[in-house]
């Protein structure tokens, strides 16, 4: 794959992005780099679950030190979407929120069977690929039963949650999140985040669904201990423990206690 960078900044001072100005202070020796970095080269790939075929921008590696991990497809996304198109009745109906989306590929499959699917992320270039990717499945002709949109929340901002919450004030039965334990120090916002969405589910029946790949013995021990915390119990669903991309995947159902 090619990348086609542009160009942030000219020799007099940056456009577009940069933080300098043309005054006499010391912003101006800064110059913005950011968007010669990021590769927005994406193409689109086709990812196919059961009968369900998926179009999605996306790119096929990470080439970045910017939080990107959301450009592309992970692991666990792969493991989640096979469990949820083989079971599908549990989506049936149903609102669903997703967690660290990227470009969606989950909610995406699930706006299939939910009468509404918010897809959140925190970064806003994963932002804007994932509004396109919505874009691309109401053009494709897709038929998606749900209201499908995408929202800025960053685990554990609590201007984000309640924004989503107000604009959102039927709330949600399933909380979704695949391949998004992979930083220890964002374990805690996450299941502080996963509580709080819990609490304001009226339903019993309400969930967190995580489609988790184990990177690290201390980030296993970390979710346990992390949803023990707050109270939740956290139970293996029997079927989907499997070897992905060469790593030890399984999908696990979070509930209050
Ligand atoms: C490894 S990617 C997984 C993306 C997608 N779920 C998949 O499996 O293909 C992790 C995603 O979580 C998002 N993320 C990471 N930290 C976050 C945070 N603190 N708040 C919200 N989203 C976050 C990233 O932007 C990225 O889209």
């Amino acid at each position: 794959m090619t990348s086609s960078p542009s160009l942030g900044y000219t020799e007099s001072g940056p456009s577009g992005g940069g933080r300098g100005g043309s005054g006499d202070n010391d912003d101006d020796d800064i110059v913005c780099l950011e968007s010669f970095f990021v590769n927005r080269n994406y193409e689109v790939s086709t990812f196919t679950f059961g009968s369900h075929v998926i179009p999605l921008f996306c790119l096929q590696s990470a080439s970045t030190d910017y939080d990107l991990t959301g450009q592309l497809v992970w692991p666990g996304a792969i493991l989640m979407n096979n469990y949820l198109s083989k079971n599908a009745e549990i989506l049936q109906g149903h609102s669903v929120i997703e967690l660290g989306s990227g470009v969606g590929i989950t909610g995406i499959l699930c706006s299939r069977f939910c009468n509404e699917v918010v897809l959140t992320d925190h970064n806003d270039e994963v932002l804007e690929i994932l509004n396109k990717n919505i874009e691309l499945q109401r053009s494709s002709g897709t038929i998606v039963s749900a209201g499908l949109n995408a929202e800025k929340l960053e685990w554990g901002n609590h201007c984000h949650l309640d924004q989503i919450k107000q604009k959102y004030s039927n709330g949600f039965d399933i909380i979704l999140g695949a391949d998004i334990c992979f930083q220890q120090s964002s374990i805690p916002p996450l299941f502080y985040t996963v509580t709080k969405l819990l609490h304001s589910i009226q339903c019993h029946e309400s969930k967190f669904i995580l489609a988790y790949v184990s990177r690290s013995k201390s980030m296993d021990a970390m979710v346990m201990s992390e949803a023990h915390k707050h109270g939740m119990k956290i139970n293996e669903i029997s079927g989907t423990r499997t070897i992905i991309s060469n790593l030890f995947g399984v999908v696990y159902e979070i509930t209050l206690n």
